[in-house]
């Protein structure tokens, strides 16, 4: 259930930090370790990256931190409560420095409002950056976003992979801003689609013909199985939706008088608009026997 109960997923009520894109999660585990009374989330959009991360935990068994495999707008608009978070920090974020990948750039204005709503009543962030005109950027756009703002050119010392490379290829400063909530910006936690099964009459795998749909969401009908032995098919599914791509199962299988179209069990998946639509998308590649 969304958003997440963090005081239960930790089994403890502790301050809880949150760090966004943590690499290899060095960084990440050495304030969990120093700190072992707060708790750690970390957030990454890369797989292997988190396949690291979750090894170093394992060996530095690290109870207090959890990791999350998703864009961090995603994780905040839905999985986080409004002022459940002590902190939320980022080291080194990508600055897209094209002017034409701006938009992709994460502390615009929205996105520091929505961080905002996650925190707590003086509640900080941290932003350090090798990029002076990233930090210039983001300066311009933390007023009237709920947060009183200080900045500082800094020595390395934070020893992330991306901090050594940059000192290494001979930078010695780099830019910090530190804010800190000082007004509430109330921005809606989005709650999950209420996802049912949908049943169709009857079902003829031969028959079957979905279609691909694509726009500002596509879904994308992948491998179908169809196990006669249990008389049930397997549809993978791709649905695309803003910053969140998911691969799915759906079961097509006989209940009663009718076939159910039902999300497979076990699947860690949000369940948006795509995905529910996804479904009937289904139903609609059935025709009526
Ligand atoms: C330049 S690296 C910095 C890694 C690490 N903090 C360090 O200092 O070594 C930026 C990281 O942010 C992650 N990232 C970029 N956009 C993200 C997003 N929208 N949500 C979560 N992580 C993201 C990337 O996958 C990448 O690992």
């Amino acid at each position: 259930m969304h958003p997440i109960d963090w005081t239960k997923e930790f089994k403890r009520k502790a301050p809880i930090h949150l760090e966004i894109g943590f690499g290899n999660g060095e960084f990440l585990i050495r304030q969990s370790k120093e700190n072992p009374r707060h708790n750690f989330i970390g957030i990454e959009i890369e797989n292997l990256l988190i396949k690291k991360a979750s090894k170093r935990i394992t060996r530095a068994n690290a109870k207090n931190v959890r990791l999350l495999k998703l864009d961090v707008n995603i994780a905040l608009e839905r999985l986080f409560a409004q002022r459940c978070l002590d902190s939320v920090y980022t080291l080194f974020p990508f600055p897209w420095p094209k002017k034409r990948h701006y938009h992709h750039r994460l502390f615009n204005k929205t996105f520091l409002k929505l961080v905002n709503s996650r925190l707590k009543t003086k509640g900080a962030v941290r932003i350090v950056t090798d990029f002076k005109p990233y930090y210039e950027w983001v300066l311009l756009r933390t007023p009237n976003t709920g947060f009183k703002t200080k900045k500082k050119t800094i020595d390395p010392h934070f020893n992330t992979q991306f901090e050594r490379k940059w000192a290494e290829e001979g930078q010695k400063s780099f830019y910090q801003i530190d804010l800190k909530k000082i007004n509430h910006i109330s921005t809606k936690v989005l709650k999950e689609e209420n996802v049912t099964a949908t049943f169709i009459k009857d079902f003829n795998p031969k028959l079957y013909a979905p279609k691909n749909k694509t726009g500002t969401t596509s879904i994308i009908f992948k491998k179908f199985f169809f196990n006669s032995k249990e008389n049930c098919g397997t549809q993978n599914m791709l649905v695309a939706e803003k910053n969140l791509t998911q691969k799915f199962r759906v079961l097509i299988c006989p209940q009663g008088k009718k076939w159910c179209v039902s999300l497979d069990h076990d699947q860690d998946i949000i369940k948006t608009k795509g995905v529910k639509e996804s479904l009937l998308q289904i139903k609609k590649a059935c025709p009526k026997i």
